[in-house]
C-alpha cells in the first residue's frame, strides 16, 4: 500500500515538472512588439534561406509536419499553434529560445529574425501584418572608457566619456567603474566599484606588490558596472608596467593536474592506465569464461 502511494507521488511530481517545463510565457510588452518594416517578397526570400539554415533541422519544412522528434515537440511553424501568435510573440521566442531550441539573440541580427517571420507568415493566407513601427533610437547613455597610470598619484585613472545628445563628446560623471586584472584563470577584480567624479574620472589604488610578468607588466581592464544594461559601454584595456617583475614558468609548462595530457602528473597517468588494464582484464576474463562454459556444454 505504502509503495503504491510513493509511486503515485513520484508520478504526480514528474507530471508537475513536465507541465512547468512546457510553459513558455512571453511578457505582454513583448507580445505587442511589431516588425519595424513592411514584409516584402524579398524579405520572405531571405527569410526562407535563413530558415533552411537555422530552423529546418528541428522544425522541418513548413506545411510538411516533418519536424524532428524532440521533447518538447518543435512543431510545424506554418500551423495554427504558431500562426495564432503575434509577430512579437514569435520574435521573442526566436530571440530567447528554450532548451533544446537555441537562443538566436547573438546568432541572427534583428532584421534577419524579422525576415524569418515574414517567411513563416507567407504560409498563412489569413495573416495581415500590423502597421510597422520603427524601433525607437537608443536614448540611454553611450559611455566609452579609457585608462592610464598616473605616476605622481600612483593610481590608475579611468576616464569615462559619453556621447551627448547634440552629438558632442563630454565627460561622464556618476558612472560606476570596475577594474580587473588578468590572472591565469580569468579575471580578478581590484578594489571596489568606484563612481566617476565631475571630471569623469575614477581613481584606483593598485597593490604595490602585485606580481606582473617578467618585465613587470600587468594586463588591466576597466568596465562599466551596468547590470541592467541600460547603457551602451565600451571597456578599456591596457598593459601597464605597474607589477613586480616575476619570472615564473607558465602554469602549463610543468606537470600538473590542470595541464594537458602529455604534462599530466605521473601518478595520474599510472592510476589511469592501471584501471584501464583492470577493466579490460575483467572483460576478457568474462569472455574467456563464457567460451569455456560453451565448450564444456558442447563436449
Ligand atoms: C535544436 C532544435 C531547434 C532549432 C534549431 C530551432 N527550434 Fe524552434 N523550437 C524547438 C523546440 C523543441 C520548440 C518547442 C519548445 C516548447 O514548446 O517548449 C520550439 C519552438 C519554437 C517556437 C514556438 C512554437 C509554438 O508553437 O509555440 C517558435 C516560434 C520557434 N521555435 C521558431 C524557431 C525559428 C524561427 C528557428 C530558426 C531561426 C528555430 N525555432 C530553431 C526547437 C528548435
Amino acid at each position: 500500500m505504502r509503495f503504491n502511494k510513493t509511486l503515485i507521488i513520484i508520478f504526480l511530481f514528474s507530471l508537475g515538472t513536465r507541465v512547468a517545463a512546457q510553459t513558455w510565457v512571453v511578457p505582454d510588452d513583448q507580445k505587442a512588439v511589431v516588425a519595424p518594416l513592411k514584409f516584402t517578397p524579398d524579405m520572405q526570400k531571405q527569410g526562407e534561406q535563413l530558415y533552411m539554415k537555422n530552423c529546418q533541422s528541428c522544425h522541418g519544412l513548413p506545411g510538411k509536419d516533418n519536424w524532428a522528434k524532440l521533447t518538447p515537440p518543435p512543431g510545424d511553424l506554418s500551423k495554427e499553434k504558431a500562426q495564432k501568435q503575434t509577430d512579437g510573440e514569435i520574435f521573442y521566442r526566436i530571440t530567447t529560445g528554450k532548451v533544446p531550441m537555441p537562443e538566436f539573440r547573438n546568432i541572427l541580427p534583428e532584421d534577419d529574425r524579422w525576415s524569418v517571420i515574414a517567411y513563416l507568415r507567407s504560409f498563412n493566407p489569413k495573416y495581415i501584418q500590423p502597421n510597422p513601427v520603427a524601433k525607437a533610437a537608443f536614448t540611454g547613455r553611450i559611455v566609452t572608457l579609457s585608462m592610464q597610470y598616473s605616476e605622481p598619484m600612483k593610481k590608475i585613472v579611468v576616464t569615462a566619456s559619453e556621447q551627448l545628445k547634440d552629438g558632442q563628446a563630454g565627460l561622464a560623471s556618476g558612472v560606476e567603474i570596475m577594474l580587473y586584472v588578468k590572472r591565469y584563470f580569468g579575471k580578478m577584480q581590484v578594489g571596489d566599484v568606484k563612481t566617476t567624479n565631475a571630471k569623469g574620472q575614477a581613481l584606483f589604488e593598485f597593490p604595490a606588490d602585485f606580481p606582473g610578468n617578467k618585465d613587470g607588466y600587468v594586463e588591466v581592464s576597466a568596465m562599466v558596472n551596468d547590470p541592467k544594461s541600460i547603457m551602451k559601454t565600451t571597456p578599456a584595456n591596457a598593459t601597464l608596467a605597474i607589477g613586480v617583475p616575476t619570472d615564473k614558468p607558465s602554469l602549463t609548462a610543468t606537470r600538473a593536474m590542470w595541464s594537458t595530457r602529455d604534462k599530466a602528473p605521473v601518478w595520474i597517468l599510472l592510476t589511469y592506465t592501471l584501471s584501464v588494464i583492470i577493466v579490460w582484464g575483467f572483460i576478457f576474463y568474462i569472455i574467456y569464461s563464457i567460451l569455456k562454459i560453451k565448450r564444456l556444454s558442447n563436449g
